[in-house]
């Protein structure tokens, strides 16, 4: 039973999926931590694997899917609906980037997104009259902070911002971010944690800082971004089996 935007069967897809924007980036992911991922839907050039993770440790040889999301809320959103509506999807983890926002954090640390901030209307047009509360998964969270105080990994656990823009950046609305803890800004977790209240469904935003919004010159080369991002891979792991 094909989706409008998921061309897989029921059954093709794990419990939980882990979602980079990047389709290339699923590609990669699915060849490094999956054993014969088998694509599962490739619609607008957006991927979908399952196959048995890889990885050592308790988990090795469970089903797991890594599947694209593009990028913002829009996009995030229609895959997430369509997963967790139509192929009994239970977990649903963005591995992403953020853009550094708290003075606190640097390029190259990890955040877990426990909140999301949005400037976005996607949840306002959910709870008319509302201000809608976009929060992860508690347990799918402490277990990617558990995870990472095992591996000795330093992590950020807080709000992050969901924005529809990645170039307007309004120096007034950035101070307040800043003033009131916000850790860092990205365009999709806000939407996922609406579609997972939704549907009484798991999610969680693990971030990759990649480049910070006031500390010029520390963005990370592609090579340094690749290998800061399988320390957060690891943490997204943990929280898809949680
Ligand atoms: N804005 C939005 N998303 C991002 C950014 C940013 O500055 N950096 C990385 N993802």
């Amino acid at each position: 039973m094909a989706t409008p935007h998921i061309a897989a069967q029921p059954g093709d897809f794990a419990p939980a999926v882990l979602m980079p924007g990047d389709p290339k980036r699923a590609e990669r992911m699915a060849q490094a931590i999956l054993d014969q991922p088998k694509l599962v839907t490739e619609i607008r050039g957006i991927p979908g694997f399952t196959g048995a993770y890889a990885g050592d440790g308790p988990h090795r040889g469970k089903p797991l899917s890594i599947m694209a999301s593009g990028m913002g809320m829009p996009s995030i959103t229609i895959y997430a609906t369509e997963l967790f509506r139509f192929f009994d999807v239970e977990r649903i983890i963005r591995v992403g980037t953020a853009g550094g926002v708290s003075d606190q954090v640097d390029v190259g640390d990890v955040l877990i997104a426990v909140g999301a901030h949005t400037t976005s209307s996607m949840n306002e047009l959910r709870l008319p009259g509302t201000h809608f509360s976009a929060v992860a998964d508690l347990r799918m969270a402490a277990a990617a902070l558990a995870a990472a105080d095992q591996a000795d990994q330093p992590v950020f656990s807080g709000c992050v911002i969901s924005s529809d823009h990645f170039y307007l950046k309004i120096p007034d609305q950035l101070e307040a971010l800043r003033r009131h803890g916000v850790l860092g800004v990205e365009m999709e977790a806000a939407g996922l944690y609406g579609v997972a209240a939704e549907h009484g469904r798991g999610a969680l935003a693990v971030l990759t800082v990649s480049d910070h919004l006031t500390k010029t010159g520390s963005d990370m080369t592609a090579e340094q971004r690749e290998t800061v991002f399988q320390g957060a891979l690891g943490l997204a792991v943990a929280a898809a089996f949680a």
